[in-house]
């Protein structure tokens, strides 16, 4: 992920969550020392993108959204394999993501790939006001 791959990113992002990220906040963690933030292109078009942290050996997904009109066909599978094998890698022992309560498409496609609720955090969101499932995964 580059600076100027915010301004696509920043449609994918505003279409698929209702508190979206701004854009400092993607500039922000692309600068981050410990980012691993990753996108998919399609030819130029940026269909999907994927940030996460590696602290030591714990990994965290913070974001990862596709564009709507390319969901469905394995796009964000194609990510988070990446995604795993590169925090594999780099020595991550455990992986922790956070997903609205709702989100029952987010929480069946991680459970596809090993994710286990770990624990809830209350009020985790806002608009609307929501826990968040915490979702863990050993590697
Ligand atoms: C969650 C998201 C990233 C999945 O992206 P995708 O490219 O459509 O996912 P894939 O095509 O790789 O799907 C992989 C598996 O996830 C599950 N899945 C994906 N979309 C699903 C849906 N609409 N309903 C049920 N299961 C679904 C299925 O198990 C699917 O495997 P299958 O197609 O063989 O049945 C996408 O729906 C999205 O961007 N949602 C909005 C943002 C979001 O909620 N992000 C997660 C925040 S934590």
């Amino acid at each position: 992920m580059r600076e100027d791959d915010i301004r696509q990113i920043m449609d994918i992002e505003n279409e698929s969550f209702s508190t979206p990220w701004t854009e400092a906040a993607f500039l922000a963690e692309i600068h981050k020392p410990y980012s691993l933030s990753r996108v998919l292109m399609i030819g130029d078009r940026l269909v999907g993108y994927l940030c996460m942290n590696l602290i030591l050996d714990e990994g965290h997904i913070l974001n990862l959204a596709v564009y709507p009109d390319f969901r469905r066909r394995g796009l964000a599978t194609r990510l988070i394999n990446e995604a795993l094998t590169e925090l594999k890698k780099k020595g991550c022992r455990f992986i922790y993501l956070e997903v609205r309560g709702s989100n029952t498409v987010a929480k069946q496609f991680y459970l596809q790939f090993g994710f286990r609720d770990a624990g809830l955090r209350k009020k985790y969101y806002t608009s609307p006001v929501e826990d968040a499932v915490l979702m863990m995964r050993q590697l």
